[in-house]
């Protein structure tokens, strides 16, 4: 029997390959940089499978394409908000996702940018590489203290309280927002729920972790910030389109607010010469967050699983629009 047909986006880690050889007929795209959309649309046609990563558009004529004969997606990210989930949704392919296993790398990340913003890390060592050896001195690149501060954590999934577990190690005050109040982990996390509004205007230290929505989109623009402490430090490890980036640099050209750390971006890649690139309180990651061997391995056996599912037309594993399996 023929094996079934999947194009894969780019190559993943090296034991999912060897799963992926044996199991389908697979096409990889081997750039380093994501197809276009045109090379996905000309594939989606032809496939029984697509596995995708979070820089793939994944819109409706990629999926009305994909329906003549696919079964379905399989994304190596837990986010899938390239793909138009209503549109797969309603001609019925269900779409996988990684949840879970990128939870602890993520929140170690978002710690990394905490310290590296608190104590203004990067900037010290680019002024060592560019020769610039400061003496010690009593006001020389002073930073904010973590023990004692006020960390404020907005959405309070997985990661949300991983990075709260954390906290507890730096003896740090931290609040939550969450659209759902999560009482039941208020006690065992020592985390206090908080209205967004005061939220924002006790936090030393603001850090992402919501899914992107119509309501978290740009949730940070003029407004919000105005509400922030002026010294305080946002830090973004979620998704790039949480944060307006004309008005963080508004927000920070005009010291409403400290500094900012931030692993995606509006749009990605951040434009070369973007002038929040020239500021040493902005630093930028290119959406590293869960760069670790480990879990790369884990996320590309994850999607591996629900692909092989997607194919024998089983219900995925992990599914992100379940929705599709109503009757
Ligand atoms: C995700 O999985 O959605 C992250 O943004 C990248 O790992």
């Amino acid at each position: 029997m023929d094996k079934p047909k999947v194009f894969l986006t780019r190559c993943i880690a090296e034991p999912a390959m060897q799963q992926l050889y044996q199991a389908v007929d697979l096409e990889v795209w081997e750039d380093e940089n994501p197809p276009s959309h045109a090379a996905i649309l000309a594939r989606a046609a032809e496939v029984d499978g697509l596995m995708t990563l979070l820089t793939d558009p994944i819109d409706r004529p990629v999926l009305e394409a994909l329906a003549k004969k696919g079964k379905v997606i399989s994304q190596m990210s837990v986010g899938f908000d390239n793909i138009d989930i209503a549109t797969a949704t309603r001609l019925k392919i269900p779409v996988g996702h990684t949840p879970g296993v990128l939870t602890e790398t993520t929140a170690d990340f978002a710690w990394a940018l905490i310290m590296a913003a608190s104590r203004r890390v990067v900037e010290a060592d680019q002024e060592v590489h560019r020769g610039i050896w400061r003496h010690w001195g009593p006001g020389i690149l002073l930073g904010l203290e973590l023990t004692g501060a006020t960390l404020g954590i907005i959405g309070f999934g997985r990661i949300g309280q991983a990075v709260a577990r954390r906290a507890a190690g730096f003896n740090m005050r931290v609040l939550y927002y969450n659209p759902h109040r999560r009482p039941e982990l208020e006690k065992s996390l020592g985390v206090t729920y908080t209205p967004l509004d005061d939220l924002l205007a006790q936090s030393d230290i603001v850090t992402l972790h919501s899914y992107l929505s119509d309501e978290t989109r740009h949730l940070f623009g003029r407004a919000n910030f105005e509400k922030m402490k002026p010294s305080a430090i946002l830090i973004n490890t979620a998704r790039g389109q949480m944060v307006d980036p004309q008005d963080l640099l508004w927000a920070l050209e005009n010291k409403k607010l400290g500094a900012a750390a931030l692993d995606v971006f509006d749009p990605e890649p951040i434009p070369a010469g973007h002038p929040l690139l020239r500021m040493p309180n902005v630093i930028v990651t290119p959406h590293i967050a869960s760069a670790t061997t480990q879990t790369r391995i884990r996320m590309a056996i994850m999607a591996v699983e629900n692909l092989q599912a997607g194919l024998k037309g089983e219900r995925l594993p992990y599914c992100a629009n379940p929705q599709v399996y109503a009757k």
